[in-house]
């Protein structure tokens, strides 16, 4: 066992093709078509690299958490994404420990995964995301 890979790490932009430049620059290319995710308000483009992917997060609505991120700290890394066997087990063992989960439930995340956020004041000022595929 050497831990949960990184799954991706989401990155956030007030729009996908500014937030876009670096990516392309660097030879990657979107994995499929921008996807919405309407629980989250955002709007999300993955780019792949080896086992992992980078997701552009841009806000579809100003209520969006994501639009209160940029607002407070500007474009730039949102949270990053661990990729789990089972998020329900995994966050309820967590939350057995102490981890403060910002959903209870598994909420609904890009290409039909299921998704439980934890606060980054657990995380040590990162948010971090279990992602079930
Ligand atoms: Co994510």
């Amino acid at each position: 066992m050497h831990g949960y890979a990184i799954d991706h790490l989401g990155i956030a932009t007030p729009d996908l093709e500014t937030g876009s430049a670096p990516y392309r620059a660097l030879g990657l290319s979107p994995e499929g078509p921008d996807e919405e995710v309407p629980g989250q308000g955002v709007v999300v483009r993955a780019f792949r690299t080896g086992d992992s992917l980078i997701e552009l997060l841009a806000p579809t609505r100003p209520d969006s958490p994501v639009a209160a991120f940029l607002e407070r700290r500007g474009p730039g890394l949102h949270h990053l994404a661990f990729r789990v066997p089972d998020v329900r087990a995994e966050a309820e063992r967590l939350r057995a420990e102490g981890a403060r989960l910002l959903n209870d439930e598994p909420q609904p995340g890009r290409a039909g995964s299921r998704v439980v956020f934890l606060h980054p004041k657990w995380g040590a000022g990162t948010l971090i995301e279990l992602v079930q595929h």
